[in-house]
């Protein structure tokens, strides 16, 4: 039953495989990613193996998620790298569609999801999750998946995707697995590769001070500049790192909130040179 390993780079083709399966009845997972894959990305596909008859992984470095000044350009790629990770990852068919053929010209319709959208990475990275939102949409149409696998490293992106899924129903199950992070702490992510020597050891940075500020939560404290600070301390300790921003909101709404009674996310954003990083812990 199961169905030979291929790579698909025409929408129009992508659509038609996952209806013939859809008509044969599977059950279709799609794991969304830029690529350079790590062992994050792969527990996000080993997840969706188990979860499903047909597991899709997109592969598209999507150009209007990128700001004016931001790394599209140098972002790191490796297909063939990636195509043979995904195949022994258990994926069974790989899309990976031309930006030219995602954004033929006069494109022009976008998704977006404001108030989610808004605070956080949105701040510094103006229509970012508009490009992410509307992505993810054609990216659904195109794959037609009963199931989609997020992790939880984007915590807000997560979010944005759930709400977009949820206002416009689209029906379909959002899945969100947690943080796969290296042994000494820092979470995996494609843009590590940028960090030089000093700032790869600085970079743990991020994930001692959620450390800090989890412990803190775990012995009772809730004040939000209290917690926050502890979460700033080794990052301001760190001389190549500098802070974006690092908030505790709601976990739910992302609402700003002075303490953590319900669910809390404390979130990240630290530039290392000139890498931006993120990280997150949920509390409670
Ligand atoms: P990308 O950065 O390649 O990430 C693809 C998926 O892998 C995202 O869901 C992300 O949250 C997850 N991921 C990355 N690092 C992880 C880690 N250390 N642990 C667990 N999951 C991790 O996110 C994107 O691509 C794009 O915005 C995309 C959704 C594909 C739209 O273009």
């Amino acid at each position: 039953m199961g169905v030979p390993f291929e790579v698909v780079r025409a929408p129009a083709e992508m659509r038609a495989r996952a209806e013939d399966q859809r008509r044969d009845g599977r059950r279709l997972c799609v794991v969304p990613t830029m690529g350079y894959l790590h062992d994050g990305h792969v527990s996000l596909l080993r997840t969706g193996r188990s979860m499903a008859d047909l597991l899709i992984m997109t592969l598209f470095v999507n150009p209007t998620q990128f700001g004016p000044g931001e790394d599209l350009a140098r972002y790191p790629r490796d297909e063939a790298g990636d195509v043979d990770k995904a195949r022994a990852a258990g994926v069974d068919l790989v899309f990976a569609p031309d930006a030219a053929a995602m954004y033929p010209p006069g494109h022009q319709t976008s998704i977006e999801v404001r108030e989610l959208a808004a605070p956080l990475c949105g701040r510094s990275r103006p229509g970012h999750f508009t490009g992410v939102a509307s992505v993810v949409a054609k990216l659904f149409h195109l794959t037609q998946p009963h199931v989609a696998v997020f992790g939880q490293k984007d915590y807000q992106q997560l979010a944005v995707i759930r709400r977009m899924v949820r206002d416009l129903d689209f029906g379909i199950e959002v899945v969100g697995v947690p943080i796969l992070r290296e042994p000494d702490g820092l979470a995996m992510s494609s843009r590590n590769a940028y960090l030089s020597p000093d700032e790869r050891t600085q970079a743990t940075c991020l994930s001692r001070g959620l450390r800090a500020a989890a412990a803190l939560h775990a012995s009772g404290e809730r004040a939000a500049p209290t917690l926050v600070a502890a979460a700033r301390a080794p990052i301001d300790a760190a001389p190549l790192a500098r802070i974006d921003y690092v908030e505790l909101r709601d976990a739910d709404t992302l609402a700003e909130i002075d303490a953590a009674r319900a669910p809390a996310v404390l979130a990240m954003a630290v530039f290392l040179g000139r890498t931006r990083l993120i990280d997150n812990v949920v509390l409670g």
